[in-house]
C-alpha cells in the first residue's frame, strides 16, 4: 500500500530555512524517516515536494486512484488555499495534515487552515516527528478499514 507524503512551497530549504523555528533536519533526511516507519508498518512512501499549487492539486488528484492515504505539510499554502482543500475534500483516502511548528503559537495569519477541516486529523508543533506520527496513524487508520 502506498502513501503519498505530500510538502509544499518552500520545505525544498529545511535545514537551511528559519533553523529556530523548523530544526537542522532536511528534507531528505525526513523523507528517510518516513520511508524506514512505512516500511516497518507495511506500507511504501511516494516523497514529493512542489512550490506549485497546481502540482500539489494534481497530485492530490493522482492520489484517488494510486494512493491509499496522504501525510501533507502544505507549508503556507494551507493557510488560504482552496484550492488544495477541494481537492482534498474530493478524494476518499485519508488525509492527515502536518506542520512541522505550532501553528497554533506563531503569528495570527497562521493559525488558521483551510484544510483542517477535510482531512481526517492534524499533527501541528512536534517537528519532524511528525512526520513519523503521521505515517503511524494513517497505517492505523487503514488497518481497521
Ligand atoms: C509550516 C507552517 C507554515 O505556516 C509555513 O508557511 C511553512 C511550514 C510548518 O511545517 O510548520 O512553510 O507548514
Amino acid at each position: 500500500m502506498t502513501i503519498f507524503v505530500l510538502n509544499g512551497p518552500n520545505l525544498n530549504l529545511l535545514g537551511q530555512r528559519e533553523p529556530d523555528i523548523y530544526g537542522s533536519a532536511t528534507l531528505e533526511q525526513i523523507e528517510t524517516m518516513c520511508r524506514e516507519r512505512a516500511g516497518e508498518l507495511g506500507h511504501e512512501v511516494d516523497f514529493r515536494q512542489s512550490n506549485d499549487e497546481g502540482k500539489l492539486v494534481d497530485w492530490i488528484q493522482q492520489a484517488r486512484t494510486e494512493a491509499q492515504g496522504i501525510v501533507i505539510n502544505p507549508a503556507a499554502l494551507g493557510h488560504y488555499s482552496i484550492a488544495i482543500r477541494d481537492a482534498i475534500a474530493a478524494c476518499d483516502v485519508p488525509v492527515v495534515e502536518v506542520h512541522i511548528s505550532n501553528i497554533w503559537a506563531r503569528e495570527e495569519f497562521r493559525q488558521t487552515s483551510v484544510i483542517s477541516a477535510v482531512v481526517v486529523g492534524v499533527i501541528s508543533g512536534l517537528g519532524t516527528w511528525g512526520y513519523v506520527g503521521a505515517i503511524e496513524a494513517l497505517a492505523g487508520i487503514l488497518k481497521d478499514r
